[in-house]
């Protein structure tokens, strides 16, 4: 359940009417909705009930900007950070360090001791190196700190092959027949306090079955890990849960999820974390867009044509990925089109042969389930500027990340004398 909701024939989020968050920014904006953010916060925590003291860690890159942060950081998450600048941002919405994670394949020097300096609660290992990297700064600032060894499981995620991340052929964590041995050779180092494993296979993943064959070999892991007499007290589940694009698309439910959880990791006796991104944050928001104008060209559909544009909004030139597409205000006419953004490549395309409520020129329109993975993958590309975003919170909205114009992206460049 989401509060994009249509009220009186025109879409609403939660109180507030789409045309006048339009009227007051413009469009392309992204709006968020609050009430929604902290539903499926409340959902997915409750959805792990049966488990003794998870802690949730929601993952930034799925939607970092600072207010979305700080409501989630009300509902009591931390946060999983793959790097500075979401480290950064975390702690500037008033996360706590203690409840940051921080995952990632490529953690830089400056980025370890950013992480130590602001005593973050535990640091996912990628591989052997990284850990052998970390040990040496940390023992040289004096401290041990906290961390888990990333495996991979190779398991096959059964989604999107460019989110796919628990093959033995991608590139995150270390083997699963080597963990052991590493996770072994990091805990005698002086500057880590390995206390766990970490598993992550992918993201968007519309079955529970692949999750729950990773987290059998995870604990096929743990006994082994204990058996040579490693501490094992922290098991990092990742995200990965997926979210229904599509009206009437079914999706486990965090409460599933959670009855999965709590089967697989029976008697592992350790503190079970997790780092949901999507399923918090995906339905809780839409890309607001304007008809520039319609065209045909040849016998085909139509082309609508919105001021959003792939550079806005990446998903579906970049996995051939599905938004919904609702008019603001419907009239109840349908029509067959494709939705196409102003960008000069053909991959500019949001949907071919939809069939969608009848829009002509300036009619609004959201692209659904964007609140996820969408501001944040934005570029600038044909100098484009950046896309606003708003936050609803009943009857009131606040633009929490202002436009950024072409203008002051072009204020960053700097032509050289010598030219
Ligand atoms: N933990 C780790 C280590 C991750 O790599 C990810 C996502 C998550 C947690 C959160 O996964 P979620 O719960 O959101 O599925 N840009 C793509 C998604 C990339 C996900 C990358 N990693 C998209 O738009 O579909």
């Amino acid at each position: 359940m989401d509060h994009f909701q249509f009220k009186n024939g025109v879409l609403h989020v939660e109180d507030v009417p789409l045309a006048a968050i339009a009227e007051a920014v413009g469009t392309p904006v992204y709006v968020y909705s609050r009430a929604t953010l902290i539903r499926h916060a409340r959902v997915f925590r409750d959805g792990l009930s049966a488990l003794d003291n998870p802690h949730i860690a929601f993952a930034v890159k799925a939607n970092p900007n600072l207010a979305v942060l700080k409501v989630l950081g009300d509902e009591g998450f931390g946060a999983d950070v793959v790097s500075g600048g979401e480290l950064t941002r975390a702690l500037a919405a008033g996360m706590r360090a203690a409840e940051v994670v921080f995952s990632g394949v490529g953690k830089t020097h400056a980025e370890l001791i950013q992480g130590i300096e602001a005593g973050i609660g535990q640091f996912n290992l990628e591989s052997e190196e990284e850990g052998y990297e970390l040990s040496v700064i940390a023992h040289g600032l004096g401290r041990r700190v906290p961390s888990a060894l990333r495996v991979n499981p190779d398991v096959d995620a059964r989604t999107h092959e460019k989110i796919s991340t628990g093959k033995r052929e991608n590139k995150f964590g270390v083997p699963l027949d080597r963990a052991a041995e590493i996770y072994a050779a990091l805990a005698v180092l002086p500057g880590l306090e390995m206390r766990g494993v970490a598993v992550h296979i992918g993201s968007q993943l519309t079955e529970l079955e692949p999750l729950e064959t990773a987290f059998g070999k995870v604990g096929a892991l743990i006994e082994e890990l204990r058996a040579r007499g490693c501490t094992v007290t922290h098991a990092d589940l990742g995200g990965g849960l997926g979210v229904p694009y599509r009206k009437n698309e079914e999706t486990p439910t965090p409460a599933e999820y959670g009855a999965m959880v709590a089967r697989a990791t029976q008697g592992w006796n350790v503190q079970l974390m997790f780092e949901p991104g999507r399923v918090i944050a995906g339905n809780a928001g839409v890309l607001l867009t304007r008809v520039v104008r319609t065209k045909r060209s040849g016998n085909g559909p139509p082309f609508v044509v919105v001021d959003a544009a792939m550079n806005d909004l990446m998903r579906p030139a970049m996995y051939g990925a599905w938004h919904d597409f609702d008019a603001v205000a419907p009239s109840g006419e349908r029509m067959t089109a494709h939705i196409v953004g102003p960008i000069c490549e053909t991959g500019d395309t949001f949907a071919m042969d939809r069939e969608i409520d009848a829009l002509a020129t300036g009619d609004l329109a959201v692209f659904r389930t964007a609140g996820a993975y969408g501001a944040t993958m934005a570029s600038s590309y044909n100098s484009r500027g950046f896309v606003p975003e708003v936050l609803v919170d009943g009857d009131r909205f606040a633009v929490v990340a202002d436009r950024i114009d072409p203008q002051a992206i072009m204020d960053a460049e700097r032509v050289p004398e010598w030219l």
